[in-house]
């Protein structure tokens, strides 16, 4: 019972993806938590208290100013008297809301009124959440300290429009709330992780070498994400100018031999995430002597090989992890090359970004990603490289449970 005497607050406001919390509430409950509903009076359009009621089994509240309600906690009590707030799903108009500190019905006064953390997974036609003022509401939530679990891409549930606005499935948000609640049980305890990161750099003589422009910020940031998660995690870096992050053992490790060794060597494991940027062919025969310059020869050839395909060798290997995720790094054809690598390297989601020089993401601090898998492609916003990688640890829980 990975959520065990965990109290939460679940706010449902009026979208149509209200009937996923019916679902979201037995998920909760089935791992050990309490769930107390809250619901405004657009969900109540959607959903009917009694259902959720039924789900919860116990009291559902509506009014700000209903008479029995504050008699029975009050709205400062529901506000406090929990370990987490969930919003699912949060509209448009309850995030606005929540940016400007209104509070003229029940849900909006304890997300006002509240200490406790909030999780909020919203859900909108993808026209509302990509308006600026949608992306300015949720800036504001991020900077006030609210996390977010989705939206997801796909079709709307009103049919039709596709993009990005679908809640977050009912278990990727109880991944999030496991990740967030201190103290309970992660979703991750008891798994192995591997995870690469930064570039590799391959030696041409022993004062030069190959490299590429990688800082290991995502990879590094991955696995930070997965040990919260309480995995166990054994990352393989490259040389990079980053901390270790906490909680992590790290292997670092220059050339791409000595990374396919590394990893090799932490198999068997449960999870795979290969982000580094390792380069694809070395120096065939490194000078062990420094080249020096000889006055009438020109530069010296050289002569280059290929190295082992690291993620393919993962990906197919007789201890496959139970998932395996690659990235690519695209400056064109992302969706394409993409769908290629997924298959070719035997990956269950590759996550695809484009680092034209352009885009700022090779060395940057926020990435944009597309998340490729047999099922279809699902498209993220951009995101800082640490919302990325919480992400990803909380779709790779949800996809191991
Ligand atoms: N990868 C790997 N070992 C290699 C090359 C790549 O493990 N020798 C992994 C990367 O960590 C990433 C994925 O494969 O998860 C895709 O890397 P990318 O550089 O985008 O693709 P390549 O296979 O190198 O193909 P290309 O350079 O032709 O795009």
């Amino acid at each position: 019972m990975p959520l065990a005497g965990k109290r939460i607050l679940l706010v449902i406001s009026g979208g149509i993806a209200a009937y996923k919390s019916l679902d979201l509430i037995r998920r909760l409950r089935e791992r050990g938590a309490e769930v107390r509903p809250v619901m405004t009076a657009g969900a109540r359009e959607f959903v009917t208290p009694l259902a959720v009621g039924a789900l919860s089994a116990g009291h559902v509240y509506t009014d700000l100013f209903s008479r029995e309600d504050e008699q029975d906690v009050g709205h400062i009590r529901l506000a406090r008297d929990c370990d987490l707030i969930v919003v699912a799903p949060a509209t448009a108009d309850l995030m606005a809301k929540m940016a400007n500190g209104h509070a003229d019905d029940l849900a909006s006064t304890v997300l006002l009124a509240t200490d406790r953390p909030v999780l909020v997974a919203p859900a909108m036609n993808p026209k509302m959440w990509a308006h600026p003022a949608t992306r300015r509401n949720v800036e504001t939530l991020r900077k006030d300290g609210l996390s977010f679990v989705g939206p997801n891409a796909g079709e709307m549930a009103e049919g039709g429009e596709a993009g990005l606005g679908r809640m977050a499935e009912p278990l990727e948000i109880v991944a999030a709330v496991e990740g967030l609640l201190d103290g309970g049980a992660k979703p991750l305890a008891g798994r192995t992780a591997i995870v690469t990161s930064g570039p590799t750099h391959e030696p041409i003589d022993p004062v030069r070498y190959i490299a590429n422009r990688s800082s290991g910020r995502q990879g590094h940031a991955i696995a930070a994400a997965l040990a919260r998660l309480g995995a166990d995690v054994t990352l393989v870096s490259g040389p990079v100018t980053l901390p270790d992050p906490k909680g992590v053992d790290v292997i670092r490790v220059e050339r791409a031999e000595e990374m396919l060794q590394a990893v090799l060597g932490a198999l068997p494991a449960d999870i795979a995430v290969m982000v580094a940027a390792v380069a694809d062919w070395r120096v065939a025969t490194a000078n062990t002597e420094k080249i020096k310059k000889k006055p009438g020869e020109g530069p010296p050839p050289l002569l280059l090989a290929e190295n082992p395909d690291i993620l393919k060798t993962i990906g197919h290997h007789a201890q496959r992890p139970k998932v395996v995720v690659g990235f690519a790094a695209e400056t064109q054809d992302v969706e394409t090359n993409g769908r290629v690598k997924l298959q070719k390297k035997g990956a269950d989601v590759i996550v695809a970004n484009d680092v034209s020089p352009e885009t700022g993401i090779m060395g940057g601090t926020h990435n944009s990603v597309k998340l490729i898998t047999a099922a279809g492609i699902e498209q993220w916003p951009d995101l800082s490289k640490d919302a990325v990688a919480d992400r990803l640890a909380a779709w790779i829980a949800a996809r191991l449970t």
